[in-house]
């Protein structure tokens, strides 16, 4: 499948010169840390993933708003960087590349999509596919938006299935060569783009043809390719099994010199497909255990050890109805784990439809921080539980020694103290710092306080105070509840007060014995009990 790359090269780069801003500098990685090249200052990815990949090639929601209308929102939203998404052959088949905007929406019969174009971005009807993709990216820039550009399918359309042809290299559209083409053509169309901070290689690998064999051979020939036409970008790497599994790199790395001159950033997706709300109901404590393992185990550990990588949580999400009780308990787990980690992530997603999916028209995405119309969120609440995750914890320069914030990922809110010494949440921006914590020791306040964390009855109000017998214990397998002994010796955990949700009282341990050991089997919710110490160092 030789392509011809040279027209596709020529009419970006005519595209390209007309385009000026400059945000931000090339990145980098240092150890598990994606860093400002410059000054070698953490940089946090905290994306919401845009897709670009469906059969008309168009970004979404452009039918919907003005592209400055929709670029403004991201980060209104809060999100500094966005992974956008282009499909292989956009960039390698000139009877892709070759069509406009509004020959790429006739194909499909987008009539009203089209006229949405016309009136909400005028100029794009006329434009090609791909200046249209560039013509977004730069209008990122403009917003000081970072953008991913992620290789999301071969041929446009939704993602992903096992035999959609898309899945593995050999696959019906998935020709190593002219994925590798596709990945040169966009790295060099990029080129000098100071929005684009790096490319995702391939988006979900899977399927029947999948094997470490290929995936190591493949892998090291797409990064060298983009690293040889763009040595500014990260390049980020994908795992097998729609991206959840990297755990083959325990046994043998991928061999790039230098870890590829420090841009090497490792990417992973974490949701609970699959795994219904009926195992999440009785089991709620247990499976964030047994999930929290398998993330650890496939992806988590390429932050730690002697050689440790960035990890860029790409994709993870929510129906935001909050009607899916699976999702809404998963969601809790991963909070906790992905603070505690402190890694770079793009949640899936940003749009609140498509024009064309999976053959229905201006299908509404429930995932999407926008809402159906792209007015605006859909769920502000949703948005606000993140700050945890969009704050850095950790700097690499801090000279703080380590503290920790408690964070209540049921809520997105952490711990402070408040009027009496009571304990509320509030937001994690400001949260009060705790000293490191021995699992069964007290819990102290951080900057020499003599006060600490002090247990009430069951059903009082946990303060602080300078009683300092209280010893908390981290229980259950989940690891999310923290308890300590009543003068009656019986443990009660930290809980928000639910008829408030801003107080925290201590009570009953749920789905956890007098013993401290896991129910195997529960009706109680536990999440409102789940508290993380969240270890932190900023200034
Ligand atoms: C693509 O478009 C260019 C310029 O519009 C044209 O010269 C070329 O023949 C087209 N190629 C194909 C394969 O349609
Ligand atoms: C578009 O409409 C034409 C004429 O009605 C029809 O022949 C064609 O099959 C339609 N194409 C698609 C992709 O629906
Ligand atoms: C729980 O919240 C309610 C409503 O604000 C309040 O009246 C009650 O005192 C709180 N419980 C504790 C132990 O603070
Ligand atoms: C308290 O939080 C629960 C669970 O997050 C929610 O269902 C409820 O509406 C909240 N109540 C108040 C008073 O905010």
């Amino acid at each position: 499948m030789a392509r011809k790359r040279a027209s596709v090269a020529i009419f970006l780069f005519t595209f390209l010169q007309v385009a000026t801003f400059c945000n931000s500098v090339p990145l980098s990685t240092n150890s598990r840390w994606i860093i400002d090249q410059e000054t070698g200052k953490r940089v946090k990815l905290t994306c919401a993933n845009w897709v670009s990949h469906l059969q008309p090639m168009v970004a979404e929601g452009l039918e919907k708003k003005p592209l400055s209308y929709i670029a403004k929102k991201v980060p209104e939203t809060g999100f500094n960087c966005v992974r956008f998404t282009w499909p292989t052959f956009m960039f390698t088949r000139p009877d892709y590349y070759n069509l406009t905007v509004s020959e790429s929406l006739d194909k499909y019969n987008l009539t009203a999509a089209k006229s949405g174009i016309a009136e909400n971005n005028p100029g794009f009807l006329s434009m090609k596919v791909a200046e249209v993709h560039m013509a977004v990216v730069n209008e990122l820039g403009k917003n000081k938006v970072m953008v991913v550009l992620d290789n999301h399918v071969s041929q446009p359309g939704w993602c992903c299935g096992d035999n959609d042809g898309n899945g593995f290299f050999g696959d019906a559209n998935f020709d190593p060569a002219e994925w590798l083409q596709g990945l040169t053509a966009v790295a060099r169309a990029y080129k000098g783009n100071s929005a684009v901070v790096g490319m995702s290689m391939r988006n979900e690998l899977r399927g029947p043809r999948q094997n470490t064999d290929d995936w190591y051979k493949y892998m090291q020939q797409g990064a060298k390719a983009i690293h040889k036409e763009n040595p500014d970008f990260l390049v980020i790497v994908s795992g097998l099994y729609y991206d959840t599994n990297l755990g083959f790199l325990k046994e043998k790395p991928l061999p790039l010199q230098k870890n590829l001159d420090n841009k090497l950033v490792y990417e992973a997706h974490w949701y609970t497909f699959g795994t219904g709300a009926d195992k999440w109901d009785a089991q709620t404590n247990n499976l964030c255990a047994a999930v929290t393992k398998i993330a650890r185990d496939n992806y988590i550990f390429l932050t730690t050890g002697e050689n440790p990588f960035p990890l860029f949580l790409s994709e993870f999400g929510i129906d935001q109805r909050g009607t899916n009780e699976a999702e809404n308990r998963y969601i809790s787990c991963l909070l906790a784990v992905v603070a505690e980690i402190d890694i770079d992530w793009a949640l899936w997603t940003f749009q609140g439809s498509y024009i064309l999916r999976e053959g229905t028209l201006n299908l509404e995405e429930v995932y999407g921080v926008m809402d159906l119309n792209w007015d605006g969120p859909r769920n502000p609440q949703y948005l606000d539980r993140l700050q945890i995750l969009r704050q850095k914890n950790q700097e690499l320069e801090s000279k703080n020694p380590n503290y920790y914030i408690m964070f209540h990922p049921q809520s997105g809110k952490c711990a402070h103290i408040y009027k009496y010494g009571d304990i509320i949440l509030a937001t994690c921006e400001t949260a009060t710092r705790w000293e490191q914590h021995q699992d069964g020791g007290p819990i102290k306040l951080a900057g020499g306080s003599s006060r600490c964390l002090t247990v009430a009855g069951d059903g009082g109000a946990a303060s602080v105070s300078g009683d300092c017998s209280s010893k908390w214990k981290i229980v259950s397998s989940s690891g999310l509840h923290l308890a300590a002994q009543d003068g009656k010796g019986k443990y009660l955990c930290l809980e928000m007060n639910a008829t408030d949700n801003f107080t925290i009282v201590t009570k009953k341990c749920l789905c956890v014995g007098d013993d401290l050991r896991d129910f195997p089997t529960c009706s109680d919710n536990p999440q409102g009990q789940w508290f993380k110490l969240v270890p932190a160092n900023v200034d």
